[in-house]
């Protein structure tokens, strides 16, 4: 597939990107969810989260914790990935996912297989602050290895890990995710600018008129997340967003790519 390019060609409609994979039907950050992306044509995207176990493994999750989506209990990082594979990660969606497991990053590139360009955002929780540029130098090193580096976007909450892998690799393509209690008033080319970033990802109710403005005057692309309806599409699309991140990308995706269709 072709590297990864953070703004759309002109003629071409939103990126679709599956937020945690195909989250709303399959249980979120699985392979089993990463695969169902894949198999969906039309889908630009996967988007996953990540951080690290106790032996330094970059795993895909998004809570800091196990209990929500796992039969685990507890920190993440308190577990190495040879406990942390014990757990059933599919089973509090469906008992028919029972065997889905926490992916490591490198399983999941390898199933993905450049089928689809990934969204890796880097978790970092604000109590408990990992070392120094850990997860961002193991994120990236495991990207370079698996040949993905051209199509990959690194995106975080937190802007110092955005510049890190920036300063890491200068050709990474990364985006910053908006926190509006952070960062209201704040404009995108502002907030993408500091740290060079491409890409300015924020929730559908934080982006404004003059956010979009700002970032179409200044290159920067706004994708934005979670949208599980097509009004809402509909309306982020007339606003003239360049990606669109949804649990149900597989149903979203028709309707992008071919409205009169749906
Ligand atoms: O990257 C967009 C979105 O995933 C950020 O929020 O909590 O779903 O990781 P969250
Ligand atoms: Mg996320």
């Amino acid at each position: 597939m072709q590297p990864y390019q953070p703004k759309p060609p002109h003629e071409h409609r939103p990126y679709v990107v599956a937020h945690r994979g195909i989250s709303g039907k399959v249980p979120e950050n699985t392979l089993a969810a990463f695969e169902r992306a894949c198999e969906t044509p039309g889908i630009d995207m996967i988007e996953l989260d990540v951080r690290l176990s106790k032996d330094d493994q970059v795993i895909v999750l998004h809570d800091r914790t196990l209990q929500r989506t796992t039969t685990g209990n507890g920190a993440a990082r308190h577990y190495s990935i040879a406990e942390i594979k014990e757990f059933d990660a599919g089973s509090w969606f469906d008992p028919s996912f029972s065997n889905e497991r926490i992916p490591t990053l490198e399983e999941v590139l390898a199933l993905v297989n450049k089928r689809r360009w990934v969204n890796i955002e880097l978790k970092s929780d604000f109590f408990f602050p990992e070392k120094h540029e850990l997860l961002e130098d193991r994120a990236l090193d495991t990207v370079k290895n698996l040949g993905y580096r051209d199509h990959v976007l690194f995106s975080s909450f937190n802007h110092q890990m955005v510049g890190t892998i920036k300063r890491l690799d200068q050709g990474a393509r990364t985006g910053v995710l908006y926190n509006i209690y952070r960062d209201y008033g704040r404009m995108p080319s502002k907030l993408a600018g500091r740290v060079g970033a491409e890409v300015l990802v924020c929730a559908k109710h934080e982006l404004t008129q003059r956010m979009l403005r700002d970032a179409q005057q200044s290159g920067v692309a706004v994708y934005v997340y979670t949208l599980n309806s097509t009004a809402v599409v509909d309306k982020m699309i007339e606003m003239g967003v360049d990606g669109i991140l949804s649990d149900i990308a597989d149903d979203i995706v028709r309707f992008v790519k071919n409205p009169t269709a749906s």
